[in-house]
């Protein structure tokens, strides 16, 4: 008899009914223990002028994950992540290629926003980092897509432009990572919606592969 089917039938045979799955619920668990820690994160100046750190939202279980740069004023007055004009436009492409915004996950770089939306400091990436790459290890996504430079080059290493590393499949401790432009971009260049929308599509057929 298989190994583990024995196992099981003399857990049985001793009368053990039931086993909870256990790592879905320590998945959990440890998200929740991941949130509360950013709920009452100091590591960089920025908890100051928060209203609400945004941790991010979506599914634990997601074969997608979306990573942007901070929030901006309507993701601090909300606590959600691209709820703004621009993070309109990304839940309107998704829907456009077929992508379930409920079955990703979307966060950012930062969980706190910059005064009056300036870019990232990079003392502020670095205290910040370690909440986005707990999130990674714990959702396992099969691919992540960055949205503009600061995802970018956190994943990737890559400082290049953009124009020039979108589209393009790069590797994060045996994850694919795919730079695409950010939301924002989009919203003053909307030549570039085709190209984020072939991009999309990558992603999309890499996480079904
Ligand atoms: N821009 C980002 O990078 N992230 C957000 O959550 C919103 C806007
Ligand atoms: Fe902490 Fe990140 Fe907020 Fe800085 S931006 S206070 S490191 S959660």
């Amino acid at each position: 008899m298989n190994p583990l089917v024995e196992l099981l039938k003399f857990y049985k045979d001793i009368g053990v009914e039931y086993m909870k799955p256990l790592n879905i619920k320590t998945k959990v668990e440890e998200f929740e223990k991941l949130k509360k820690e950013v709920e009452n994160c100091k590591k960089c100046e920025l908890y100051k002028g928060r209203t609400n750190p945004v941790f991010g939202e979506g599914s634990i279980n997601a074969e997608i994950m979306f990573v942007g740069e901070a929030p901006g004023r309507d993701e601090d007055i909300q606590g959600r992540p691209f709820v703004g004009r621009a993070g309109r436009l990304l839940r309107e492409l998704l829907g456009e290629v077929g992508i379930d915004v409920k079955s990703v996950y979307i966060a950012n770089c930062l969980k706190c926003r910059p005064p009056m939306n300036r870019d990232p400091l990079p003392e502020e990436l670095i205290s910040c980092f370690g909440y986005l790459k707990k999130q990674i290890e714990i959702i396992e996504p099969k691919v992540i897509a960055t949205l503009g430079r600061y995802s970018t080059y956190e994943l990737t290493n890559q400082k290049g432009a953009l124009g020039t590393l979108r589209g393009r499949v790069f590797d994060y401790r045996g994850i694919k990572v795919i730079p695409l432009y950010h939301p924002a971009y989009l919203l003053r260049n909307p030549k570039a919606i085709d190209i984020f929308l072939d991009d999309l599509k990558k992603v999309k057929a890499i996480s079904e592969q």
